[in-house]
């Protein structure tokens, strides 16, 4: 039996799991495919570096052209991880008839598209399971699994580095920095978290999951993008008396075809699924129109859960090979692109304003929302003994998001409103 050769890109945490999932289950990857699978070349940047797998070191290169020239090789793997010098190699290697696996999210949010279209056009697979929470099978799910569903609503935990931060912060009470230092200590969070906390690690994944439920090609500029570096103890306590948990979540809905993908410290209610997800675990809810509410939960990173994602795309690959089928699977962005305005979303909201503390000041504040045609679920307010400032909670029903901004403009202009200290969507 003629065995299938796959070039690795990168053997860091990613690759060094796909390398010992390849080995460790050669067994049964033969038996579902019909063939052995056997990983030829590996590129890394540089030979010497310690590692901690063993691998024979002929097998190692610093040249990616060996790999992707290589005509022995069939599947090229990519966990290497950058954008420009990566599409360039894909797209090469696409050229020259090779199907690919990549688990690396900011090209196929960037580039998915064009690097789909010349599979589609050299008639090659390129799958991406582990680009969207490492280890939950989220994107055949949707593909395959909803595939005779319409999707209403995607929504996600899909950074597990921001998850963790939030749930130290809601089960400790510690400070948003504080507990960003431990993070990177632990090794959870970057030296350069940036793309975690601002949101934009989320917004890619987002950008891939709204493209493949809603099947049309969403960008990463249609996602309106917060992070979580201004979330304040005083959020997340007040969150916790009305009964809502501060999550950063990923939130994609389509209606009619009008869609809106934001990603934004969000506040969940404590009986939502979502609510419960704590430290790294990623978990994603789908809400399909015939099938109801769905959601799948477990590791979003990690050298071996990533990894399973990798060898499930690769077996994918294989079967297709064996059926002559490769590159007839996963365009499926065949709508035109809708994506809706300020006028057109709605959500509940939860905004936290200090104000002066004196007669007459909850009449002004409610007149505006009722000027703008905001209605109110409820209202707290908490009197601040040391100073006549008070804390005023307000919870609106389902609000145009357009008028929940003229509402804010309004009061930024008001003297009694002495701060707008925290806006967030309402879910659950
Ligand atoms: P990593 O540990 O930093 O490993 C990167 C590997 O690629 C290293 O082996 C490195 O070589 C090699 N490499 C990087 N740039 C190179 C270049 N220009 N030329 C040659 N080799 C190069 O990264 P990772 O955590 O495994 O992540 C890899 C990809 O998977 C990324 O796209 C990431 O977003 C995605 N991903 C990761 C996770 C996760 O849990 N880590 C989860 C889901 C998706 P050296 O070893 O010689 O330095
Ligand atoms: N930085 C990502 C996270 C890793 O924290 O979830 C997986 O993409």
């Amino acid at each position: 039996m003629n065995p299938i050769k796959v070039g690795l890109l990168g053997l860091g945490t990613v690759g060094t799991g796909v390398v010992r999932i390849i080995e460790g289950h050669q067994e049964d990857l033969q038996r579902q495919t019909g063939s052995p699978i056997e990983v030829v070349k590996i590129l890394v940047q540089n030979m010497s570096k310690l590692r901690n797998i063993s691998v024979d070191p002929a097998k190692l290169t610093e040249n990616a052209w060996e790999i992707i020239e290589n005509p022995e090789i069939d599947v090229i793997i990519e966990v290497m991880g950058g954008v420009t010098g990566t599409k360039e190699y894909l797209l090469s290697a696409l050229d020259k008839g090779k199907h690919i696996v990549t688990a690396n999210k900011d090209l196929m949010a960037l580039h998915g598209p064009e690097i789909l279209a010349k599979a589609a056009e050299k008639d090659c697979d390129v799958f991406y399971e582990a680009s969207v929470a490492g280890g939950i099978p989220i994107i055949r799910t949707l593909v395959e699994g909803f595939t005779s569903d319409r999707i209403i609503k995607i929504m996600g935990i899909v950074n597990g580095t921001t998850n963790y931060i939030l749930t130290k912060m809601s089960q400790e009470g510690a400070a948003y920095l504080d507990v960003l230092k431990e993070a990177q200590d632990l090794g959870y969070a970057e030296a350069d978290p940036t793309s975690d906390v601002e949101g934009i690690d989320a917004a890619r994944k987002m950008t891939i999951l709204a493209t493949l439920g809603f099947h049309a090609n969403v960008s990463l500029s249609d996602v309106s993008v917060k992070g979580i570096s201004k979330i304040s103890k005083e959020d997340i306590l007040y969150g916790k008396k009305l009964g809502y948990e501060v999550k950063l979540l990923g939130i994609a809905e389509n209606h009619n075809g009008h869609i809106s993908v934001s990603v934004e410290p969000t506040m969940v209610k404590s009986s939502h699924p979502l609510s419960s997800v704590s430290g790294v675990f990623n978990a994603i809810y789908i809400h399909g129109e015939a099938v109801g509410e769905t959601m799948f939960y477990g590791p979003g990173a990690g050298e071996l859960p990533t990894a399973t994602s990798i060898v499930a795309d690769l077996v994918a690959v294989v079967r297709n090979l064996k059926l002559g089928v490769n590159g007839r699977t996963m365009l499926t962005a065949y709508k035109e692109k809708k994506i809706k305005t300020d006028e057109q979303i709605s959500s509940k909201n939860f905004i936290l304003l200090h104000v002066e503390d004196k007669a007459g000041v909850l009449a002004q504040i409610t007149q505006v929302f009722a000027h703008y045609e905001v209605s109110l679920e409820s209202v707290l307010q908490h009197p601040n003994a040391n100073n006549p400032k008070a804390e005023i909670i307000i919870i609106t029903h389902d609000a145009i998001q357009a008028s929940i901004k003229k509402v804010l403009m309004e009061f930024e202009s008001m003297d009694v409103i002495h701060a707008i200290q925290s806006v967030y969507r309402v879910e659950g």
